[in-house]
């Protein structure tokens, strides 16, 4: 089906309650429903994703689609994010799969936009968002223009479909936080939110890039969620300094044969080292396993020092 019909079907059908799933990859066809969306009174949550769905995207999915009157997915894998050498031209791709669970799923609109689409002067840009400070630490210091390759193509998403509600995935902690900046700093009127990182049974974080685990990395993958859980044990108990445990999580994580980048106790809110009177921390690591990076974080609350 053409954009042209898509729009077509989806603006004409009445809303019966039970969605059906149209797909647009133009920013005219997007605009065009969006508009039509708009004077009906529907308000409308984003779920911006580069694809090959997991039950991550699915929780973000169903919390739009109980905040919202029409729920908006992307799947674009945003070439600006990746840094030489990194997986962008591997990122796994599973548009059919994809589009099978979110029709079983209740989305109303998936967004497929090609590179000309989102990046009409090329990707080579010199016009980009930058969130200074946040963007610069942590996963910051591995992947220095990651950040503001997320925050350039999410400011495209937003301004496009122009949300009420915008869903993110909190195993990219540190991306939620900078998100949420941009859209303060640029007085962006769209709500962002992060949701709770979904599990497997065995606590590895869910992640597109687990797909590229061996089965034998795969069994070692858990140890970073089992060295959090240490490590915040460490934290609540408060007989150990934080570098401390940061040392003993690394030593952990390098036992375990994984490569770690870092962990690191932070502030929840802002991801500045802690005060002695900070009380809701997050431990977060970057960890490679194999050609994997992986990444997870846990939240802690401790009593005041
Ligand atoms: O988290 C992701 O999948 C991506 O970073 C995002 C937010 C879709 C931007 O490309």
């Amino acid at each position: 089906m053409s954009d042209r019909q898509a729009v077509d079907k989806l603006i004409t059908a009445p809303f019966t309650g039970t969605p059906v799933m149209e797909t647009v990859s133009s920013l005219h066809g997007l605009r065009t429903i969006i508009e039509r969306w708009k004077r009906s009174g529907y308000s409308i949550a984003l779920v911006p994703t580069m694809g090959n769905l997991h039950d991550g995207h699915i929780s973000l999915l169903n919390h739009a689609r109980d905040c919202a009157d029409r729920t908006v997915m992307s799947i674009f894998v945003n070439p600006i994010q990746f840094g030489k050498g990194e997986d962008y031209e591997r990122y796994p791709s599973t548009l059919a799969d994809d589009k099978n669970k979110l029709e079983k799923y209740g989305l109303d609109l998936l967004f497929t936009p090609n590179l000309d689409q989102l990046y009409p002067g090329g990707t080579d840009i010199d016009t980009r968002i930058n969130v200074p400070g946040l963007s610069d630490i942590l996963c910051g210091e591995a992947r220095p223009n990651h950040f503001s390759g997320v925050a350039t193509v999410v400011a495209k998403l937003l301004s496009n479909v122009q949300p009420d509600f915008a869903f993110f995935g909190e195993k990219d902690y540190q991306q939620v936080l900078v998100i949420k900046r941009m859209a303060r700093d640029l007085c962006l009127p769209f709500e962002i939110i992060g949701l709770p990182i979904v599990r497997e049974p065995d606590g590895l974080a869910m992640s597109s890039r687990n797909a590229y685990l061996s089965p034998d990395e795969r069994r070692r993958a858990p140890e970073i969620y089992k060295t959090l859980k240490a490590a915040a044990e460490s934290l609540r108990q408060g007989n150990k300094s934080m570098d401390e445990i940061e040392t003993e999580a690394l030593g952990r994580l390098q036992e375990a044969g994984l490569r770690p980048e870092y962990v690191s106790i932070r502030r929840t809110e802002d991801l500045q080292r802690p005060a002695p009177e900070d009380t809701r921390l997050s431990i977060l690591a970057a960890a490679w396993l194999g050609s994997a990076r992986l990444i997870d974080n846990l939240k802690v609350r401790v009593k005041p020092t």
